[in-house]
């Protein structure tokens, strides 16, 4: 005999089992019932002060709600399919332990703006852990930055050397991206901290309820202005979402060049043994697993973001079954960002560099060509000219086998006599790199500037936490 829905006044059949299990949200919703409880402590506080329930009847209810919260840290809370979703087994527990007062709780709530409330303050409380995480790894970043400012590496575009830059230009570059995924994620908290409680089922109540009281108790910045749109409004788990789909892309773009610098062909860093694992059958393998985790992950986040924009796309106001499928994505993004950013921080600070591996790379790779194309602008040549000179020098090294550092003196000044002996000091990528001071260059000067600046920003955070 299956166990009378609270819905169930109106029904006169009941479904059968799988119906049951295929409606049911508890699997997963249960992420939620802290939150959950949260909640209902603060709309029965609500209802005291309110004067709509009398305050025996609201005493007794919190501390049900208490004592369930204590359980439920002590994981001795049940949640059964019958009871459908985490609101009703909470409810259900409730009852379980003080008796059928339990009932008046959800007086002026439904379920509507209930789940909204909950999935708010999921999301409210996780941003600031990703958040935390995210600054943990601008941390590591610049530390090795910092000790790098002088590492002299190839840059790339089109995956071709371009011109030498300085390592630690090269991690500030993601410092700077992962700055923008904190903003990001702090705006975030602008459209999280709203309170639908209150909200009801879509219309609002004909109790005088305190929606600005819940709120408050919540630590929202404030109610929803508009009872529809509280129970309908999923854009801060789909901003969630993107925010998640965005940072994924840049530890991708990361992890992508981790492995890359860490095969046998580019050698410039390798990872500590922590952050690798070998082959079953090949024993000198050294494998990122860890990087190319990170990298796969990325589609999974971008899945949650694309199932969560899917099901929101066609839906008319306001609650439709449908947002029962809004949370699992969510869900999964936490616990997929937090523990990929701190692989990522671990592996940032334990990573070696390959110094000596690395200058190499850009001294015989023509890399300096700009350099020269530069120089001789500055002795009068147009720099159209100049690129071209310079390009006829470099066709001609690479079938000698001679780098412009080598070309003899005499021949430099047959180019144009006003050629100096500096030319092969301007050639050296160290002074190549060291030379690009505009703003924002990776001159070292510039790469310190950014490094202060970000510690600067680091520190602020810090503060303000
Ligand atoms: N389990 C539901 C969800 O996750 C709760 C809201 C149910 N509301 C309703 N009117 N059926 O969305």
């Amino acid at each position: 005999m299956p166990i009378k829905k609270m819905w169930g006044g109106r029904f006169e059949q009941a479904g059968d089992q799988s119906i049951d299990e295929f409606g049911a949200s508890i699997s997963f919703d249960q992420e939620m019932a802290n939150e959950d409880i949260m909640g209902s402590l603060a709309h029965v506080k609500m209802l005291k002060q309110t004067g709509i329930l009398a305050s025996d009847d609201a005493d007794q209810i919190i501390a049900g709600l208490e004592n369930l919260q204590n359980k439920l840290a002590a994981g001795e809370l049940h949640f059964t399919v019958e009871n459908e979703d985490i609101h009703m087994n909470i409810e259900a527990l409730l009852t379980a332990e003080i008796g059928p007062v339990a009932g008046k709780l959800h007086t002026g709530r439904s379920r509507n703006d209930q789940v909204a409330t909950d999935f708010h303050l999921y999301v409210k409380e996780r941003l600031p852990l990703v958040i935390k995480q995210l600054k943990a790894l601008q941390g590591a970043l610049v530390q090795q930055a910092e000790a790098n400012v002088e590492t002299i590496m190839p840059g790339y575009t089109h995956m071709q050397h371009a011109q030498p830059i300085s390592y630690g230009h090269y991690l500030m570059a993601y410092f700077q991206m992962f700055q923008r995924d904190v903003e990001r994620f702090q705006f975030n908290q602008q459209h999280t901290s709203i309170s639908p409680l209150g909200a009801a089922a879509l219309a609002g109540t004909t109790f005088p309820i305190d929606r600005q009281l819940t709120s408050d108790l919540l630590g929202f910045d404030h109610p929803y202005a508009n009872s529809l749109d509280a129970v309908s409004d999923r854009d801060f788990a789909l901003e969630f979402l993107s925010n998640a789909s965005i940072l994924m892309m840049h530890l991708s773009r990361l992890a992508e060049e981790i492995i890359y610098w860490c095969s046998y062909e580019f050698g410039y860093l390798e990872l500590s043994d922590a952050y690798s694992t070998g082959s079953s059958i090949m024993p000198q393998k050294k494998n990122p697993d860890i990087a190319e985790l990170i990298r796969g992950k990325t589609g999974r986040v971008y899945g949650d973001l694309m199932g969560l924009l899917t099901v929101m796309k066609g839906l008319p106001l306001a609650y439709n079954k449908d947002m029962q499928e809004d949370k699992e994505g969510v869900f999964d993004a936490v616990k997929t960002i937090l523990p990929c950013l701190k692989m990522m921080t671990g592996m940032i600070k334990t990573l070696q560099v390959k110094k000596d591996q690395m200058a190499y790379a850009t001294q015989h790779d023509f890399s300096n060509a700009t350099e020269l194309a530069d120089y001789l602008a500055t002795k009068g040549i147009p720099f159209r000219k100049a690129h071209e000179i310079v390009g006829e020098l470099v066709l001609k090294g690479l079938k000698t086998g001679v780098d412009l550092a080598d070309i003899p003196f005499e021949q430099y000044q047959q180019i144009n006599p006003q050629i100096d002996e500096t030319v092969y000091e301007v050639l050296k990528p160290t002074v190549a790199v060291q030379r690009r001071h505009s703003l924002g260059g990776t001159g070292f000067d510039q790469v310190q500037k950014q490094i202060q600046h970000a510690k600067a920003i680091l520190k602020k955070q810090d503060a303000e936490d």
